[in-house]
């Protein structure tokens, strides 16, 4: 059993380069399915979800290759089935955008009903809802999902809710459908505008993207090409919060400064320094912040994947904060480990209020999920005394080499094996 310890107490300092976006990744690699060339990504994250991914791939008959960690070789031109089995993607919910890579290219699909982080139902009704407005009929039995259409046939979709995965899906599946869809209420993140722009670089014909209205007109077939996945703005704001809370000076590198603005604002209302040059950000603390409010919010807002390390964070800072988390129901697991690092947060509805100023102390903490796991790490950097994380499963999910990173910035931070 593997687990992460950290010495706390420790300024942090010095630069990280940050890696290609896990969302991103995991939609685009999909969305590759879609194509019957020989597609090359770069800047691909070395995380689980990736490598689970490209397994269920291989299954399917595709030829792929990784060139490099960081560069994945994908041949789409000889797929033998549209089935992919539960056991190769158990633990990881991103396996949904197969299902509109494969009912888009071969009008069929058999998926199995997502896994992935466990913080609330995490419904598809609205995937579904789209694959039907395109002319497919969806089952769900047994725990998967199966896919199929005559046709496919451009139709008009409302969003309920501007789901990232439901807009990405829809999407994928629209550019083999005949005449125009639109997808409204549209998600907007930059993993969504990064998977249409794979796309079109592929032949397909999608605008929009980014705002709330996304059009599609479908094309007969995909080309192959090579293309490189955006920074991951969730592992930037993460060690950007490691400056933070450390009283430290870190600059995150190879990064899109925009993609950051909900949180680069808060931390500076909290008073730390923040510079952005070119494609770096900056963040020196004093180590004396102050308490402040956050909401989460579908992008540009501030992101739910940035709630727990945010309340790791408001919890060493002066004062009384309140985060109210407007995407997830069930995203405040995080809450009961880091009350035993030593935290006063309380949960009122779907409001954290945040106790911030008392010393953190280290303590052994379980990671509920891959986000909770990374406030851990945060909480862990910033208490006095020995910290010990275990399911360190959740983290390899999303965060490449994260222990060797933290070290590089001073971290007295180790993963070690009670197995051996
Ligand atoms: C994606 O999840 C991300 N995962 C999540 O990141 C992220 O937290 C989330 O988007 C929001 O930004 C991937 O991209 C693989 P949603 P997704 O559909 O697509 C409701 C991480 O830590 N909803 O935007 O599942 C849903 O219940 C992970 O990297 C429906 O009601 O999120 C939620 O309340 C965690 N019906 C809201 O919409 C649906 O059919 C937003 O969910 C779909 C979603």
């Amino acid at each position: 059993m593997e687990y992460i310890t950290i010495n706390g107490g420790k300024r942090l300092a010095g630069q990280v380069k940050i890696g290609g976006a896990k969302n991103a990744a995991v939609a685009i690699v999909s969305a590759a399915v879609a194509s019957t060339g020989v597609c090359v990504l770069e800047n691909l994250p070395a995380i689980e979800d990736v490598k689970a991914l490209v397994g269920a791939m291989r299954n399917l008959g595709m030829d792929c290759k990784f060139i490099s960690e960081n560069t994945l070789k994908i041949d789409g031109s000889d797929i033998k089935c549209c089935a992919i089995t539960y056991e190769q993607v158990t633990e990881m919910r991103a396996s949904y955008y197969l299902l509109g890579a494969l009912l888009g290219r071969f009008k069929h699909a058999e998926v199995p009903l997502p896994g992935g982080c466990n913080f609330g139902l995490r419904p598809i009704d609205l995937h579904i809802k789209g694959f039907e407005a395109l002319g497919a009929k969806v089952n769900i039995e047994h725990g998967m999902i199966t896919a199929s259409a005559e046709k496919l046939t451009g139709a008009n979709i409302y969003l309920d809710m501007a789901s990232v995965g439901a807009t990405i899906n829809i999407m994928i599946a629209a550019v083999h459908a005949e005449g125009i869809t639109q997808i409204e209420n549209a998600a907007k993140e930059p993993h969504v505008v990064d998977t249409a722009n794979f796309l079109n670089m592929l032949g397909a014909n999608i605008k929009g993207a980014g705002t709330d209205i996304i059009r599609i007109v479908g094309v007969e077939k995909l080309n192959g090409g090579e293309y490189s996945i955006i920074p991951d703005q969730i592992e930037a704001g993460t060690y950007m919060i490691a400056g933070a809370i450390t009283g430290g000076d870190v600059t995150v590198n190879n990064i899109i400064p925009k993609h950051m603005d909900s949180l680069s604002a808060k931390l500076i209302e909290m008073g730390c320094e923040l510079t952005e040059e070119g494609d770096s950000i900056r963040v020196v603390s004093n180590g004396d912040l102050q308490a402040c409010t956050v909401k989460t919010m579908y992008y540009p807002g501030f992101p739910t994947d940035l709630h727990p390390q945010m309340s790791a964070l408001l919890s060493t800072a002066k004062g009384t904060s309140v985060l109210t988390e407007t995407i997830f129901e069930h995203r405040f697991q995080y809450v009961k480990e880091l009350l035993r690092l030593g935290a006063n947060i309380k949960v009122e509805g779907r409001a954290a209020i945040i106790e911030g100023g008392s010393p953190l102390t280290g303590a052994n903490v379980l990671a509920a999920d891959l986000r909770a796991g990374a406030a851990l790490i945060l909480a862990g950097l910033a208490a006095e005394g020995k910290t010990v994380i275990g399911n360190v499963k959740y983290l390899d999910r999303g965060y490449q080499h994260f222990e060797e990173k933290f070290s590089q910035l001073g971290a007295d931070i180790s993963r070690i094996n009670l197995d051996e």
